[in-house]
């Protein structure tokens, strides 16, 4: 007899972990299924999905990392400390990014112990439905020899997204690597190539840049960073080309990939062109970065009559729920940007459902932030969306050159932008690029949550001096009131 549960939730990454933990806090009884050891050296499943194993978290550590190399290498002089025979050692750096994901891994297996979620390890499908119970199959367990039968009221598919990769350029995650292995670098390469001047192209550019790389992206678009606000893309142009030196080419559109060997070393050549013409870009190692694609292959998606978007997601409403009935899916499997809080929210959001409660996401406060320095972070409208929504407002922007705190630290590169309704004085979008702007961010994030105006914001006492005060005088900005600026 298959085992039985209230809740099955299909994948184990932020969407789903937290799906199942809430779920279980709720009264449910709640079993998820994944199927990746990543890095396991046992090959057991390791929790936590894309984000804490290949994602946000290892990307993370590498980058604070790098950049603490950075400040030794170039920023430590102007305090009047000189470091001399300063050395990366890069197994080092990628042993204690790996301390950190087993730490974080084995935690969330401590917590589905505490809130009684079973884990069942292997791939999760759908085989069918039998008396309003969802069937469903896990096979290829570790040490497991048949499949697994398991039924449930409900299901929550959380199975992720994979790296996207590209016709003729085969990624072996050694020479050519996707996110996965660009995590893992043994050494410094001396010339890195990137396709794609998004998140993970810009962070983990920046990681190997600041290890000493040269290091060329290679950008479809014509624009940089269509998706931020022109004034943050601008200053990021800026600095990242400028003043770091990092060689971006924009509107390109590439060509053929290969590989030869020059003496022992393997030399990788991407034939592209843009408005400038043909050229060629040889590396020693090639990021791919274009995206990520939905993991919906092999999940029984057609035999139950799961419905897909035109985009391989699964299609749901905007509480989650699928077109099957007890059928929900949530995370990056789904429509909306693939961010970890995004998925951690919907996951909250259906089990509270599930168990007969309000649960809902704002889906207009999700912040975005991209880890480089400078940190770029956003939330609600940019400035080219409010112009083309034809809405009325205003703007305040200061730069963290008037910010005492921001000079003390020796890092006044960017600004804090606020637009608010013309005519309410509603808070739209906040838009920061400066040291710091992953955390500065929560402040508007809370602001937008409860509906505030610019006013709010201005008339709230922040703490002196500190980088905060930047959002403070951007809110008196937009009734041109800026006190220090
Ligand atoms: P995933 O984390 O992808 O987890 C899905 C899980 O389901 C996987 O473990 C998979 O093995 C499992 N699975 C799939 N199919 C099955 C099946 N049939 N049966 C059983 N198990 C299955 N986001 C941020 O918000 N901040 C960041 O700083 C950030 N940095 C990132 C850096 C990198 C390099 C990358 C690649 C991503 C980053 N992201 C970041 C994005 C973030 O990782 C994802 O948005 C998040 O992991 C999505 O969570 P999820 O639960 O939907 O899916
Ligand atoms: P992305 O969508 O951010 O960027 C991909 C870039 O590649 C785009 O600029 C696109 O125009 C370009 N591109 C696509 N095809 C191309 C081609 N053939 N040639 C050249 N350029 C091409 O995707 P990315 O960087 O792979 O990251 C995937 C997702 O992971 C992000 O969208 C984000 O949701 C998530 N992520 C979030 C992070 C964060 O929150 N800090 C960090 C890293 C990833």
């Amino acid at each position: 007899m298959a085992k039985q549960f209230d809740l099955v939730v299909i994948g184990a990454g932020p969407g789903g972990y937290i799906a199942a933990i809430r779920a279980a806090q709720l009264g449910l009884s709640t079993a998820c299924i994944e199927s990746e050891p990543y890095a396991d050296p046992k090959g057991a499943v390791r929790l936590g999905g894309t984000c804490l194993n290949v994602g946000c978290i290892p990307s993370k550590a590498l980058l604070r990392s790098s950049e603490l190399f950075d400040e030794a290498s170039r920023g430590f002089a102007m305090h009047g400390i000189a470091v001399e025979g300063l050395k990366v050692d890069v197994p080092t750096m990628i042993r204690r990014k790996d301390n950190i994901v087993t730490q974080l891994t084995t935690g969330i297996r401590g917590l589905f112990k505490k809130n009684k979620v079973t884990l069942l390890a292997g791939r999760g499908r759908f085989v069918g439905r039998e008396d309003d119970l969802w069937q469903l199959e896990v096979t290829g367990g570790v040490g497991k020899d048949s499949a697994e039968m398991v039924a449930a009221r409900h299901v929550i598919v959380a199975t992720g997204s994979s790296a996207r990769h590209l016709d003729g350029i085969p990624v072996d995650n050694k020479m050519i690597c996707d996110s996965s292995g660009a995590l893992s670098f043994d050494a410094v390469p001396k010339r890195l190539g990137v396709i794609g001047a998004g998140v993970i192209g810009l962070e983990l550019g920046s990681v190997w840049q600041r290890l000493g790389a040269d290091v060329t992206v290679l950008e479809a678009l014509p624009d940089f960073l269509a998706a931020a606000d022109p004034a943050v893309a601008k200053e990021a142009w800026k600095t990242f080309t400028r003043k770091q030196g990092l060689r971006i080419h924009l509107g390109v559109k590439i060509g053929e990939v290969t590989q030869s060997k020059k003496g022992r070393e393997s030399v990788i050549r991407i034939e592209y062109e843009n408005n400038e013409g043909a050229s060629t870009l040889e590396c020693d190692r090639l990021i791919v970065s274009v995206g990520r694609i939905p993991n919906t292959t092999g999940l029984g998606a057609e035999i139950v009559g799961l419905k897909l978007d035109d985009r391989g997601r699964v299609e749901v409403n905007q509480n989650c729920q699928t077109n099957l009935e007890n059928v929900w899916a949530v995370g990056d499997v789904v429509r909306g940007p693939m961010l970890a809080h995004k998925g951690m929210e919907e996951g909250v959001m259906v089990a509270e459902r599930i168990a007969g409660q309000a649960g809902h996401v704002n889906y207009d406060a999700i912040p975005w932030v991209i880890y480089t320095h400078p940190e770029i972070a956003w939330v609600g409208k940019t400035e080219t969306e409010l112009k083309n929504a034809g809405v009325d407002f205003r703007s305040g922007q200061i730069p963290f050159l008037a910010n005492g705190r921001a000079l003390g630290q020796g890092d006044t590169t960017g600004f804090v932008k606020m637009l608010a309704d013309a005519k309410t004085d509603r808070i739209l979008g906040v838009h920061v690029i400066g040291a710091n702007a992953s955390e500065l961010i929560a402040e508007a994030v809370v602001a937008m949550e409860f509906g505030a105006s610019a006013e709010d914001i201005a008339r709230i006492c922040h703490a002196h001096p500190s980088l905060s005060e930047t959002m403070h005088e951007a809110a008196l900005a937009v009734d041109k009131r800026a006190l220090h600026f």
